[in-house]
């Protein structure tokens, strides 16, 4: 089946999660975070996840805003950074103007040239998506920005997936999915959607029932994916 519409995951996929830490850690005295601030990007996005996971299965969802905090605040503890509230806010600031990957605009511009609906799919919560979406300068390139928010689950409940073809009354398999969250779009297969993989950092493939259609190491090849099925 034809792709019309490209539906993107936001933090990871469009959105540089690190560009947080890694930017403020290049600030004036931030010795203590420029010593640790890979691996603490690290624990922040994995608990943020694994927040999200444990409230979607145990019914008690909250704003993602709220498991970015909560994940914000195992990471710095867990990286002995724990006292330092201004650091926090730093960096809670900076995560709602996240860098786009270099490639976001001149690949989106190219889907919207050859007539494809483009999308963003997210756990994040309208605010914060349109946050980070203006501060990328990408809004005139997307016809939608759907948030979990109008479900109240999170990723990768079915609910949130439904929301594609509420918006677009298009059938799954003319959607093309794209998260760099393996296990977004392991699920979103699941669903039936057309997926790809963004694997940037080469991790190896999530072991769940479904797997991803093609794997890329970034987007810039997304339009011709788009285009070729
Ligand atoms: C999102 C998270 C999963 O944007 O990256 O939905």
């Amino acid at each position: 089946m034809a792709i019309k519409t490209c539906v993107f995951d936001a933090y990871g996929t469009l959105f540089d999660v690190a560009a947080a830490a890694r930017g403020a850690a290049t600030e004036p005295g931030r010795e203590a975070l420029a010593a640790c601030w890979a691996a603490l990007a690290n624990t922040w996005r994995l608990k943020q996840l694994q927040y999200s996971w444990l409230r979607a299965v145990a019914d008690a969802h909250c704003d993602f805003w709220d498991v970015t905090a909560d994940g914000l605040d195992f990471a710095l503890e867990a990286h002995g950074l724990a006292g330092d509230t201004e650091l926090r806010e730093r960096l809670l600031a900076l995560y709602w103007e996240l860098d786009a990957y270099a490639e976001v605009p001149e690949m989106l511009r190219a889907l919207k040239s050859a007539g494809f609906e483009t999308a963003i799919l997210s756990n994040g919560s309208p605010d914060m998506l349109a946050g980070a979406v203006e501060s990328a300068g990408v809004g005139g390139l997307l016809d939608a920005v759907l948030s979990v928010q109008d479900v109240g689950v999170f990723k990768p409940d079915r609910r949130v997936y439904d929301l594609v073809g509420r918006r677009f009354g298009v059938g799954a398999d003319t959607v093309l999915f794209v998260s760099s969250n393996g296990w977004d779009a392991a699920a979103a297969a699941g669903y039936g959607f057309q997926t790809a993989w963004v694997n940037r950092a080469g991790e190896p493939m999530d072991r769940l029932p479904w797997k991803p259609r093609e794997v890329l190491s970034d987007l810039k090849g997304i339009p011709d994916l788009a285009g070729a099925w």
